[in-house]
């Protein structure tokens, strides 16, 4: 297929699905969920299971206007200095429940801003965490960094308790794309923020880009990715912008007319994807470009990659926990979301022997057959549907209706459906694969009721 008629198929389908990052997807979580289910769900978990940990840290010192995230915006470091007091009373909760017996394969801090955390706080929480969990020796401890906050001191904090993956929050290197969103950040603050790091001893570190920002145009986004090379990541992100002005006022501050149409995001991706792909990048899922000796390369050519919240991931846990307001942590049994509410999380973190718990999710029905397809095709663009749909003794009839949403793809030639049951997304059609995904999703209103989540392309 020539590229602009794959294009044309592709946006035709465009409309707004979640980024599966969980199945459900969060809105429909139940509010009010019991605190006391989430702990029946912790103290069945087998012993030595692993465990992936989440800590969010929402405070950040100026609000980007494209920002998604749960944070909040302080120039003080007094709310930030108490937050971390709250975390490590959870930690240890968590910890004295759990009984030190699973192991820690993976430690994550995200954000809003951890690099808001002064050093001796970071060491604080990393304290806390070994002396409430066994870490495996080869445990992934990872760091959402902005650049603009990052200094020797701070990386010479993170190499020494152990950090070894950074992940740089870069956006884009174009001074007009980067000032209509209120972040200032040139290359050289980027490049240094890189040096410092590497200089701790810290090697992994990936770029996070977006692309449809305001007034980014190929040109742009071909000059950004050429700067972004000469810092030599080991993975990439591009991700979506996912404007939802409804959703975070923030975003209303975009005008509408600096935002590139969908056609243009379609182009900006590829643009984007060409110039990493033909720098030695692999494509990973919807949004990962990776070099082939990276561990996430490897888990693609394994069959073991997978998605949870912090999207793609070669380190398959038992179950994540995480910490923090707006934290939510994933069980064999289903999902559970903190509290965004900071009264409500310092009430009971401190007073309370239950999680901070406010909405979450049992899994039901045929949500975890549903869930494993839509992870296979996020992750592989590949699933066997009539396999997964046995292993969990579903009837087949179940799957009419996917099947059926399925079809026009199939006739538009993004994806192909073999007599055994194999559903393969057309490498070049990648840009549909939400969409597709959305087809086993039970889930999704229809189209016309409010939009909750973001376009798709
Ligand atoms: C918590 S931030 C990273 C750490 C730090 N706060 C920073 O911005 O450098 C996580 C990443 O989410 C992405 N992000 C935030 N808002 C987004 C949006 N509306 N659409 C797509 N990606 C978004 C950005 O790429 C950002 O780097
Ligand atoms: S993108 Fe990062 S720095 Fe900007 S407001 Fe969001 S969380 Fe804070």
């Amino acid at each position: 297929m020539q590229d602009f008629d794959i294009k044309r198929k592709i946006l035709s389908y465009d409309r707004a699905v979640p980024r599966y990052t969980s199945y459900p997807a969060a809105p429909v979580f139940q509010a009010e969920f019991p605190a006391e289910t989430v702990t029946g769900w912790i103290d069945t978990l087998k012993d030595g299971s692993h465990l992936s940990l989440y800590v969010h840290v929402p405070f950040c010192p100026k609000l980007c206007h494209y920002c998604g995230c749960f944070t909040h915006i302080t120039s003080r470091y007094a709310p930030v200095e108490d937050y971390v007091h709250l975390l490590r009373r959870e930690i240890s909760k968590m910890g004295a429940r759990m009984q030190n017996k699973h192991v820690v394969t993976h430690l994550h801090f995200g954000g809003g801003s951890p690099t808001m955390l002064l050093p001796q706080d970071f060491r604080l929480l990393m304290d806390t965490f070994r002396e409430f969990f066994t870490f495996s020796d080869t445990a992934e401890i990872a760091v959402e960094v902005d650049p603009r906050h990052m200094n020797e001191d701070l990386a010479n904090t993170y190499g020494d308790v152990g950090v070894n993956r950074i992940s740089l929050g870069v956006q884009d290197f174009d001074d007009k794309v980067m000032e209509t969103v209120n972040r200032v950040q040139p290359f050289d603050v980027v490049y240094e923020a890189v040096r410092h790091l590497r200089a701790a001893g810290i090697q992994d570190f990936n770029l996070d880009f977006i692309y449809g920002l305001p007034y980014q145009t190929v040109r742009s986004m071909t000059r950004s990715m050429d700067y972004a090379l000469l810092l030599k990541p080991s993975r990439f992100a591009m991700y979506g912008y996912a404007h939802v002005p409804w959703k975070k006022k923030n975003m209303r501050l975009i005008p509408d007319e600096s935002l590139p149409n969908n056609d243009e995001r379609y182009d900006l991706f590829l643009t984007g994807s060409r110039i990493l792909e033909e720098a030695g990048y692999r494509s990973i899922g919807i949004d990962h470009f990776v070099k082939d000796t990276d561990d996430m390369a490897i888990a693609q050519k394994d069959g073991t990659l997978g998605r949870n919240f912090q999207g793609y991931t070669n380190i398959a846990p038992d179950a994540l926990i995480g910490f923090g307001v707006s934290a939510i942590s994933q069980y064999p049994q289903g999902y559970a979301q903190n509290t965004t509410a900071s009264h409500s999380y310092q009430e009971t973190v401190l007073h309370s022997d239950l999680p901070p718990i406010s909405k979450g999710y049992s899994f039901k029905g045929e949500d975890i057959a549903r869930k494993s397809i839509i992870d296979q095709l996020m992750c592989d663009l590949r699933v066997n549907l009539f396999e997964v749909w046995a292993s969990f003794g579903h009837d087949l009839s179940k799957l009419d209706d996917s099947l059926s949403l399925l079809k026009p793809f199939i006739a538009d030639g993004l994806a192909s459906l073999s007599p055994d049951g194999v559903l393969q997304i057309a490498p070049e059609a990648r840009q549909s694969v939400r969409i597709i995904a959305s087809c086993f999703d039970e889930y999704l209103p229809p189209i016309e009721t409010t939009q909750r989540h973001s376009m798709a392309v």
